[in-house]
């Protein structure tokens, strides 16, 4: 099985951005060890990071996949388009977010993407991403 993991703007930034509320951990050391846990696992996965909502919409599309992981970061809170993407695609979809959006500030605890996921882990750390994968097969038939 194949796995897409979409981060979303500003998670280039991880290891500086914000280290209070996202933690240390660069995006590089994140998908080394989302890799390192999808081989231990015989899933195969892809990883792409965009700032841009149309390249991240046009992935949801296009990749072939089985089960997508998505931290759609600032646009969890504005994008209609990746949400109607990941409807339109009707794959399994967890949904992660390193800091827990419903314990900060008013805007952050609408998810547009929450409606149309399967899960959705928040407020975990890197740790979300790999319980997403760890998730992905046990989901792929619901
Ligand atoms: C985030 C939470 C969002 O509110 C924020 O805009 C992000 C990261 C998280 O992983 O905690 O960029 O998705």
């Amino acid at each position: 099985m194949k796995i897409l993991v979409i981060h979303g703007p500003n998670l280039n930034l991880l290891g500086q951005r914000e280290p209070d509320i996202y933690g240390s951990m660069t995006l590089s050391e994140i998908n080394r060890r989302i890799q390192a846990l999808a081989a231990e696992l015989g899933i195969e996965a892809a990883i792409f990071q965009s700032n841009s909502e149309g390249d991240i919409v046009d992935a949801i599309q296009q990749e072939v996949y089985d089960v997508l992981i998505i931290n759609p970061a600032a646009y969890t809170h504005t994008s209609v388009a990746i949400r109607d993407a990941i409807a339109a695609v009707d794959r399994p979809a967890i949904e992660v977010h390193l800091s827990n959006i419903h314990k900060r500030e008013e805007f952050r605890r609408t998810s547009y993407i929450s409606g149309v996921v399967t899960g959705q882990i928040s407020g975990l750390g890197a740790e979300g991403y790999l319980l997403a994968v760890q998730a992905s097969p046990k989901i792929l038939n619901r």
